[in-house]
């Protein structure tokens, strides 16, 4: 079975009406509004696509989160059966403080076929596509790193590693200065650093650290149209998390997912930029100006907006920036 191309383009329009309505709040220094921007807007889009979607990653349980629960089930309820894990805003401090990097995702796959990540951080691996067994979550940073400079016929310092800037990464960050590995350390945005190694002109070859599970999961299921290379793990290492955890059917908490256990048959990816994105969520100065910008929502007039989504389909293959004129009803706002 695969997902009708037909859902492409509803899809872009969930997360471009959702980019939209947080596009007004961006700069505003006020980041659960932004969020709530975009939350609302992407369950009301979702609501009108004909399936019965189910959502695997939200914004929490029906009691922390009255939209968008994990579990909350959209669509007009005719049509074909999906597993949906949304990021309404991914980079809520990106939008607050208008800068670049923010954008609206989504991810959508058939039925049973996404995983139901537990909202806790989550410790990963991406690379490009690279022979199975190269490189592992439980490899050294040093033998990762060198089997990936043998396997690219170079040396550690041609290689360039991203990760997000966070004091837990200190040790990984002292690793690979030894090893003399170029770093890309991102203030936010892991789901847009990980994309990072899908191409070879973003000059990442390898991402990784601990960042959220739920944008590990979405990631994944960009990287797997890529054919990329996932490993990620989640950390539970309170008693609420571990509980969570065993509800929802995780009994192994050790257990190292491969891509495919993630994320299996056909899907479909969004990302909106709600700020500029550089191409998929990285501050610009931080990759060459060569690169095709994702540019941010473009207001052109009350109506009519311009918005650009990277977009991925596994079954035709389909990976690009499109480019979209928005018009959006009294209603939508
Ligand atoms: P938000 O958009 O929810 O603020 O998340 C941004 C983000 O940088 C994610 O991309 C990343 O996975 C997570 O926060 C990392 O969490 P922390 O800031 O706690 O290190």
């Amino acid at each position: 079975m695969t997902i009708d191309r037909a859902y492409l383009d509803k899809f872009i329009n969930v997360t471009s009406k959702a980019a939209i309505s947080s596009s007004f709040l961006v700069g505003k220094k006020d980041k659960i509004a932004a969020d709530k921007a975009a939350v609302d807007s992407m369950r009301s889009e979702l609501n009108k696509i004909s399936m019965i979607g189910q959502v695997v990653i939200g914004e929490g349980k029906l009691d922390q989160a009255p939209m968008l629960y994990t579990g909350e089930i959209l669509g007009n309820k005719d049509g074909p059966e999906f597993d949906i894990a949304v990021d309404p805003l991914e980079g809520t401090n990106f939008a607050a403080n208008n800068l670049p990097g923010a954008m609206s995702v989504i991810a959508i796959a058939e039925k049973g076929n996404l995983f139901k990540a537990p909202e806790t951080y989550m410790n990963k691996i991406a690379t490009s596509k690279v022979e199975k067994g190269l490189i592992d979550l439980d490899y050294t940073i040093k033998k990762n790193i060198s089997n990936l400079a043998d396997f690219k016929n170079t040396n550690p310092s041609k290689l360039t590693a991203c990760l997000l800037d966070r004091p837990r990464h200190k040790e990984i960050i002292n690793e690979l200065n030894q090893l003399k590995v170029n770093l890309m350390l991102i203030k936010d945005g892991d789901v847009s650093g990980a994309l990072l190694v899908s191409k070879p002109e973003y000059n990442v070859d390898i991402f990784l650290g601990i960042g959220g599970g739920p944008e590990g999961v979405l990631a994944a299921s960009a990287l797997d149209t890529y054919g990329c290379n996932f490993q990620g793990r989640f950390i539970f290492d309170n008693d609420d998390d571990i509980k969570e955890a065993k509800k929802i059917g995780i009994d192994d908490l050790e257990k190292k997912y491969e891509l495919n256990e993630i994320i299996r048959g056909d899907s479909i990816f969004c990302a909106t930029a709600i700020t500029d994105c550089m191409p998929i969520g990285i501050q610009p100065k931080e990759l060459s100006k060569s690169i095709n910008k994702l540019r941010g929502v473009k207001k052109i007039n009350d109506q009519i907006f311009i918005t650009e989504t990277l977009i991925t389909h596994k079954s035709s293959g389909h990976n690009n920036i499109v480019k979209n004129e928005i018009i959006i009803d009294q209603v939508d706002k």
